[in-house]
């Protein structure tokens, strides 16, 4: 087993340090001369994609996270509307479903029972079945209209990493070409974004030598009873899976939160001392939501929190508020998840180590549920 972890502690150590690499080869071929290019959604027909009213994404866990960024980018791109459900409450509601329609699954294993069973159940209803799978010929792909192959390799460690920063660039290669069939999108826009996945591999190495420090900061925090994650629009899904990785890892309690909901409940919960990570939006994107996020934190530093900021790099407004920043590259706005959750993967997996856990097979947790 040490061989085939390559000198790494951990399987999860390893898959960590492969994230640029499962997102490149994830576009590898996809984007030829700043264009999109998805030769398997043929079987789906690009006339079905024009018409289609609707996209629903199914998923659990990790993969639900990627779901909800590919929302955010399918409907700024394509102009369609986008609900994500996990794959359990979509199953058992009677959900509306037709021929117009496009459900697309999201499933590392391709084996997930809960996934699966929603995806018989919408090929059954008339809808047109996409699943985004990491795992060549599993059953899940097999019972779908069409699927997009994310290219992560392996992932052995129970809790997925690699497999969601190439699921979230799948969904936003299938974002950009309905941009495309659907004339939401330039020709030069697609450039554009294509161009700035295609920089994301690159720029996550980046992260992975900024976040060397992380390890110090777990280290500290091994008697840490809770832990809040904090972030607004694609920073939400951020900080869902940040909370997620912690539970799943370090078995200690975390919730992530949308932090306009703040006042909404979750302030009650901020005493001296408690740990919030915040995911700070780019100030530079005139339609950041950037000080709306450095007024949230001022809001909790006022009430004793610890703030702990994923930043841009170079952000001056969030240095005087935060008790530590973890800078990460420049990027457009919806592509900083892809970047700011790199950081949240290692603190995850850094605690779990400091406390002594088994980080590859956390306790009650199984790499695919292949059970309802
Ligand atoms: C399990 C794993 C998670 C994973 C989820 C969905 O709960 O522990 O890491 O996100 O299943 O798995 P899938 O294979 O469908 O992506």
């Amino acid at each position: 087993a040490a061989a085939e972890k390559g000198g790494w502690s951990s399987f999860m150590a390893k898959e960590i340090s492969e994230e640029p690499e499962a997102v490149a080869k994830t576009l590898l071929g996809r984007v030829v001369d700043h264009k999109v290019r998805l030769p398997e959604l043929e079987p789906l027909g690009d006339d079905v994609l024009a018409n289609i009213d609707r996209i629903v994404i199914i998923a659990c866990g990790t993969a639900a996270y990627a779901g909800m960024l590919g929302k955010y980018a399918i409907e700024k791109w394509s102009r369609i509307p986008v609900d994500v459900e996990l794959s359990h409450e979509f199953r058992y509601r009677d959900p509306i479903l037709t021929e117009r329609t496009l459900v697309v699954s999201i499933s590392q294993s391709g084996e997930t029972m809960d996934t699966l069973m929603a995806v018989k159940y919408a090929t059954a209803a008339g809808a047109r079945v996409l699943s985004v799978c990491n795992t060549q010929g599993a059953t899940i792909p097999r019972e779908s209209h069409a699927v997009i192959y994310t290219h992560a390799g392996p992932e052995v460690a129970v809790a997925s990493t690699k497999a969601f920063v190439a699921q979230v660039t799948a969904l936003y290669l299938l974002g950009l070409h309905l941009g495309e069939v659907r004339g939401t999108l330039t020709e030069e826009q697609i450039a554009e974004y294509s161009d700035e996945l295609v920089a994301i591999p690159e720029k996550i190495e980046e992260v992975l030598v900024a976040s060397q420090s992380i390890g110090q900061l777990a280290h500290w925090m091994t008697d840490t009873q809770s832990v809040l994650f904090l972030g607004r629009n694609v920073g939400f899904p951020v900080a869902l899976e940040g909370a997620l990785k912690l539970k799943e890892l370090a078995y200690i309690h975390a919730e992530g939160f949308a932090a306009g909901e703040l006042k909404h409940g979750p302030i009650a919960l901020i005493e001296p001392g408690q740990v919030v990570f915040v995911v700070v939006p780019s100030p530079r994107d005139p339609d950041s939501l950037h000080p709306k996020v450095v007024s949230n934190i001022q809001e909790i530093r006022a009430r004793g929190a610890r703030v702990i900021a994923i930043a841009e790099k170079g952000d001056a407004a969030v240095l005087p508020f935060a008790d530590e920043v973890i800078p990460i590259p420049l990027a457009g706005s919806l592509f900083e998840p892809l970047l700011a959750v790199v950081p949240l993967h290692i603190f995850g997996m850094e605690l779990a180590a400091a406390k002594g856990l088994d980080v590859d097979q956390p306790r009650n947790l199984a790499k695919s549920v292949t059970v309802e």
